[in-house]
């Protein structure tokens, strides 16, 4: 059956789509240029926040006055206060959300989606355009951007790891590596629930130097996963890293785990799902930027479960949790 997404009439739906763009860049900018932060408990005259952010204010009116009516900032005689969501787009905000929304401005990111074209006519992502070497190799040269990337993928993980810690026990593990795991906020979290257990991170050098201090009862080791030995540990967690990936790819990386894995040991897959009916916004957008930047795609349990046989791995359970995330776990065979 077809999948239909909103009950709006037809030419809302292309208008609204068409032109999402504009808001979407409007927040950009606005995260760029930090205007949540100049805003407190009180409205504050466009004048000043355009003062303190280096901006015009009749442009900066616009902008703040497109996303105010979208829900982003309220409106006022005297200026712009907060909504709830504006107010995540603080950097002080426990989870704040303002690094994710700098991802899309960051250069490379920007000038590879809008080829697009080039990834849907050629099923290549749009970013080897931008550099041959890809994502990875790219944001190696670029610590600037690296830095906003890891910022980016700390601020939307903090608002999905207290539903995968909810929904999935790492408590039975003695040690847990995370693999591809940036900064280590998720294994930082696990191990807080977890104080008998030890975590490994790892990580490409670059992402591993850039750490700014150690964390108890976590141990650093820099290195690719396609041509170094990994730890060896109990269970291994991928967090949003086997969608960056070619099917092919991923069995290199599910065969790297599966050769240091102790007997028995588990691996956690945690992404999104894309389910039968594949008409969840969140999963799908995530599969057309991972087709356009890093050339991977998101995955049904079916299809990973093909990936884990591959490699030496058998689908153990699907585990739902109360976020956009699911924890699909293998077991060693
Ligand atoms: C999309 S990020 C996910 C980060 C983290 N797991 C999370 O969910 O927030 C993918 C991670 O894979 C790492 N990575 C990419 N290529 C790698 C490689 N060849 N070896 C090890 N890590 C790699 C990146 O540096 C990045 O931290």
């Amino acid at each position: 059956m077809a999948v239909t997404a909103t009950a709006a009439p037809p030419y809302v739906t292309i208008w609204q789509t068409t032109t999402a763009i504009v808001a979407s860049r409007a927040l950009q900018v606005v995260a760029e240029l930090g205007v949540a932060d100049q805003i407190g408990e009180r409205p504050v005259p466009v004048q000043t926040l355009a003062e303190a952010c280096g901006a015009d204010a009749g442009a900066l009116e616009r902008v703040l006055r497109l996303l105010a009516s979208i829900g982003i900032f309220v409106r006022h005689e005297g200026g712009y206060a907060h909504s709830d969501a504006s107010r995540v787009l603080r950097t002080d905000a426990p989870g704040s959300m303002r690094g994710f929304a700098r991802l899309m401005n960051l250069q490379f990111v920007n000038q590879a989606f809008t080829r697009l074209d080039h990834s849907v006519q050629t099923g290549e992502p749009a970013a080897n355009i931008v550099d041959p070497r890809g994502i990875w190799g790219y944001l190696r040269d670029h610590p600037d951007e690296a830095r906003i990337f890891g910022e980016a993928m700390l601020a939307k993980a903090a608002a999905d790891i207290p539903a995968v810690l909810e929904a999935y026990d790492f408590r039975r593990f003695g040690t847990i590596a995370d693999i591809g795991g940036g900064l280590g906020h998720l294994l930082r979290a696990i191990l807080e629930r977890a104080p008998e257990s030890n975590g490994i991170l790892f990580d490409l050098p670059e992402v591993i130097g850039s750490l700014p201090r150690a964390t108890d009862r976590v141990t650093r080791v820099a290195g690719d996963f396609f041509r170094d030995a990994l730890p060896s540990a109990d269970a291994y967690i991928l967090m949003e890293v086997l969608h960056d990936w070619s099917d092919q790819d991923c069995v290199r990386i599910l065969s790297a785990i599966r050769r240091s894995a102790t007997p028995g040991a588990t691996v956690t897959v945690i992404e999104g799902i894309v389910a039968d009916a594949g008409d969840d916004p969140r999963v799908n957008t995530l599969d057309v930027l991972m087709l356009a930047i890093p050339g991977g795609r998101e995955r049904s349990a079916a299809e990973l479960e093909t990936l884990f046989v591959a490699s030496g791995f058998k689908l153990n359970a699907v585990v739902q949790t109360a976020g956009a995330m699911k924890v699909v776990e293998g077991v060693a065979v």
